[in-house]
């Protein structure tokens, strides 16, 4: 399973790729007005920094101005990915935008029909909300089931791309689920290496060691 960070902090995200571990990032206008920075350059240093896909928002609500938008981020860097709505207006211009050869992530997703309709625009990413869905009293996760099996009965290679994570059981659930990707905020990719029986595992092998004197030779 591919892991993206959700944020638009290029200083935090840059600090997480050091991991390694960081395959792409999603950003939107929410995210991005919390940083306080210009959207546009907050893009440029998150491109220089994560390789994979990074996730850049449109405005526009009409297929026009997305289209336009769209095509001014993908200026940008070659890893741009322009996201768009899942409205009438988002299809038609994911459809331009996926046949000018440029990546797309149909955003906003809450049922199977509508990332089924995603597929069939031409988008290379879906993200279904599960967060937003569980809040609401819905099954979030049921929902990435549901788009997988679609997917696969046709043979649609746009990736699920498992957006609104609140927290390490969500991972999990996703990865459980068959989707592609994972979308995950800052401190929920800071905790997915957290168990105790690791913390306390590695406490008794470095104390034990002390004890007996076990040390590594240089060569
Ligand atoms: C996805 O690309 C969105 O940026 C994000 O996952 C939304 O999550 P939220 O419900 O926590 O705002």
């Amino acid at each position: 399973m591919k892991l993206f960070i959700d944020s638009a902090d290029p200083t935090e995200i840059a600090k997480l790729a050091e991991s390694g571990l960081v395959d792409g990032v999603t950003t939107n206008p929410s995210l991005a007005a919390k940083t306080g920075l210009d959207y546009v350059e907050a893009l440029k240093s998150i491109c220089a920094s994560v390789a994979g896909p990074i996730s850049a928002e449109v405005l526009s609500t009409d297929t026009e101005g997305m289209v336009s938008e769209g095509k001014r981020f993908a200026k940008i860097a070659k890893n741009i990915a322009i996201k768009v709505p899942l409205t009438w207006d988002g299809m038609k211009a994911c459809r331009q935008l996926a046949n000018a050869g440029l990546m797309v992530n149909v955003t906003l997703c809450f049922s199977p029909v509508q990332a089924m309709m995603a597929a069939k625009a031409g988008a290379s990413f879906i993200s279904p909300f599960i967060g937003r869905l569980d809040d609401v009293g819905h099954d979030g996760m049921a929902l990435i089931h549901e788009i997988r099996t679609i997917y696969d009965n046709y043979d649609f290679k746009t990736q699920i791309l498992a957006a609104s994570i609140r927290g390490v059981p969500h991972v999990r659930n996703a990865a459980l689920a068959g989707a592609d990707i994972a979308t995950i905020p800052p401190d929920v990719f800071k905790s997915l290496l957290n168990h105790p029986l690791t913390d306390k595992g590695l406490a008794a092998f470095l104390a034990d060691a002390k004890k007996a004197g076990v040390r590594i030779r240089e060569e």
